[in-house]
């Protein structure tokens, strides 16, 4: 027999998962969450007014706020989704949310985060017209590595987020999204330098921005893997002392 405040507790869980089972079923909206701008039609027009891939994303993001498909669902603040524009022709896609990620809800926020947002940038491109999403959708205590078993659990997810992007381009950031894209098991170093096929998608795997923080030698690497996207989407880029002049680079 429980004791009186575990049984309360254990009712309150199951009263809570019957009222939002009944509300997912409803269609209607659900009571105890708060929606992140980001989370409100990804920051863009409201629910009626979305086209077919943003509705779709953002129902599938309304679901995936309630996945309990592996542990990491106990131990995670807010679900990271991914955000950007749903007609994107370019999508990146990073290993797993981090300690800020977790808390806003939001991909690639921290010091990660800007350097990407300068990678972006190299290209002529703002964040907002790109895609930003995650191998894992929810943070890995302590930043551990992805687990096996949760990239499997996960890749539903972002296998049926690609299916709605259909970009022109993926850019897999390091070793964990290059791995999962390309059912491989080389690391990052050997992978990339090459452009691959995500199903029919083009795929160019590059170093990812948290590990160019402690190795910014590679930042040249990466730059070499941005103009060859840049080329997939016939972008003009400016060579990087006309970057470095206008300080784009990281
Ligand atoms: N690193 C990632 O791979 N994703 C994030 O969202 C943040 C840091």
């Amino acid at each position: 027999m429980k004791d009186p405040k575990t049984a309360l507790l254990y009712g309150i869980r199951q009263l809570r998962r019957q009222v939002e089972r009944r509300l997912k079923e409803d269609g209607g909206a659900d009571v105890f969450y708060r929606p992140l701008p980001a989370e409100r039609g990804h920051g863009r027009a409201p629910a009626d007014q979305m086209d077919a891939s943003q509705k779709a994303l953002w129902q599938m993001a309304q679901s995936v706020r309630h996945c309990s498909s592996c542990p990491l669902s106990r131990t995670r603040k807010r679900v990271v989704f991914g955000e950007g524009d749903s007609r994107a022709q370019l999508v990146f896609v990073g290993e797993a949310p981090g300690m800020e990620e977790d808390r806003e809800g939001r991909p690639f926020v921290g010091a990660a985060g800007q350097l990407l947002t300068k990678i972006i940038a190299s290209i002529g491109l703002k964040r907002e017209q790109v895609y930003i999403c995650n191998v894992l959708k929810c943070r890995p205590p302590g930043n551990r590595n992805p687990a096996p078993a949760e990239i499997t659990a996960c890749k539903t997810h972002l296998t049926r987020q690609l299916q709605i992007l259909r970009p022109k381009i993926i850019c897999a950031l390091g070793t964990f999204a290059a791995q999962t894209l390309l059912n491989s098991q080389e690391p990052i170093g050997r992978l990339r330098g090459k452009t691959y096929a995500y199903e029919t998608i083009p795929l160019i795997p590059t170093f990812h921005p948290a590990a160019l923080l402690y190795h910014p030698q590679n930042k040249r690497l990466v730059w070499e893997d941005m103009k060859r996207i840049a080329e997939i989407l016939q972008l003009p880029v400016a060579a990087p002392e006309a970057r470095r002049k206008s300080g784009e680079t990281g």
